[in-house]
């Protein structure tokens, strides 16, 4: 089995009893098929396949703030893929989990000197660039380290993604990218530069799209303002598309992946660039739960809750994106249906995963799962109510390891200093 499926009234991960993992790591636990991941790179893989031909096939670079875990970027690694990063630390990790630095793509619009002198160094394919002070600074430290460095101008096309409003990305007033015309005079002054090497655009409008309409009318913009660089006899050698694939966590339509490839083809390929893409979400989304534990059921006046050892410093996404996480019975009893409120541990109202939820009767100490976490699920963890971050584990086939041990609050009281004058 592939993914996350029943077998014998069980919740399984590939082919490994979802009990027996919380059994021998405890919960909460995320837990990754790799299966799945698997699959969800041959997807995408297969759709660009029909429709682009072999020799130009898009580096796909894994967006590395979806799942940083080493052994997730290992295996996604040894496939071929690339990895875009957001931070120094995204960049340590994607090395050290053997991604080549030829395949990383660098964004984010507050990349620090010594971010950006590690990307540098390492001579990553390029490092895409949010605004001119950023332009100038790499200059700068390229200059100081005598390397010419490879920048892609993030453009910001002023599309709505028609997504959730926290997560879209290419407006006109959100903090990502640059205008067609600051663009074109910045890409004059980089290609005169000593130490630049204006490499091409890259756009990101957001995640979660299901529908390809805004992908159309980003690329179509990219596309045109492309056509105008090379028309000025500027270098362009790669058009970065971006991530934002969506996955199905309740009842979305599904992207069209073969559409997606095909606007592609008809709105990319004939400018005659390479081509990257960063998905996160898409690879990495359905191939993760979190695997949970009651703790207690509380029965108030009008509603029962279900209170799960896991909260939203585990997955903050329902708290921080209002996000739908189905939740699933691990090993679901016969009968009736029973309406929950499944919340957490943590002294928030927010912490509440989903509200008038049907699941079979579900007691103290029962297993849930909730799905779909594998993406912007463990990566956004937190401290918070002093919780130390749960562990990840990796099932493959019949074979689990654990991938990250969980933390202890010993590691976390560790960091904490208190200062001579308060002790005497
Ligand atoms: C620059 C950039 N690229 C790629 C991604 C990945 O997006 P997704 O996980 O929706 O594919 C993001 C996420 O927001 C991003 O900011």
């Amino acid at each position: 089995m592939i993914g996350f499926n029943y077998k014998d009234g069980v919740l399984y991960a590939d082919n490994v009893a979802l009990p027996a993992l919380a059994e021998e790591y405890g919960t909460p636990l995320y837990v990754y098929s790799a299966g799945r991941l698997r699959e969800n790179v041959d997807r995408l893989r297969s759709a660009l396949q029909k429709a682009l031909p072999a020799d130009r096939q898009p580096l796909i670079a894994f967006a590395c703030k979806a799942n940083s875990n080493l052994a997730v970027l290992r295996l996604l690694g040894t496939m071929g893929l690339g990895s875009d990063i957001v931070s120094g630390g995204e960049l340590d990790r994607v090395l050290t989990a053997g991604i080549p630095a030829d395949k990383v793509v660098y964004s984010g619009v507050g990349k620090s000197d010594e971010e950006l002198l590690a990307a540098i160094n390492a001579d990553i394919l390029q490092i895409n660039v949010e605004s001119r002070a950023e332009l100038e600074r790499i200059a700068g430290l390229a200059e100081d380290c005598g390397k010419k460095t490879r920048i892609a101008f993030r453009m910001n096309p002023d599309v709505d993604a028609e997504t959730h409003h926290k997560i879209a990305t290419g407006r006109h007033d959100d903090k990502f990218g640059m205008t067609r015309a600051e663009i074109e005079e910045l890409y004059v002054w980089a290609h005169e530069h000593d130490f630049l090497e204006p490499y091409g655009l890259q756009m990101h409008i957001g995640s979660q799209l299901t529908n390809m309409k805004p992908f159309r009318e980003a690329y179509e913009k990219l596309a045109a303002f492309a056509t105008k660089i090379k028309d000025q006899g500027l270098p362009l050698r790669n058009l970065d598309l971006g991530g934002g694939l969506g996955i199905i966590y309740k009842d979305e339509t599904p992207p069209d992946l073969d559409a997606y490839a095909e606007i592609i083809r008809d709105i990319i390929l004939p400018l005659g660039t390479d081509i990257t893409l960063e998905p996160g979400r898409f690879i990495a989304g359905d191939a993760g739960l979190l695997l949970c534990r009651v703790s207690y059921i509380k029965q108030s006046e009008q509603v029962r809750h279900l209170i799960l050892d896991a909260g939203m410093n585990d997955l903050v996404r329902p708290a921080m994106y209002d996000a739908y996480h189905e939740v699933r019975p691990v090993v679901p009893r016969a009968g009736d249906m029973v309406r929950y409120d499944v919340v957490g541990p943590v002294c928030e109202t927010g912490d509440t995963f989903i509200r008038d939820y049907d699941l079979p009767e579900t007691r103290k100490r029962d297993y849930l799962a909730l799905m779909c976490a594998g993406a912007y699920g463990f990566v956004m963890a937190s401290n918070y109510n002093t919780r130390p971050l749960p562990a990840e584990v990796l099932v493959d086939g019949d074979k689990s390891a654990i991938i990250r041990h969980r933390q202890t609050v010993r590691d976390i009281l560790d960091l904490d200093t208190i200062p001579g004058w308060l002790t005497t």
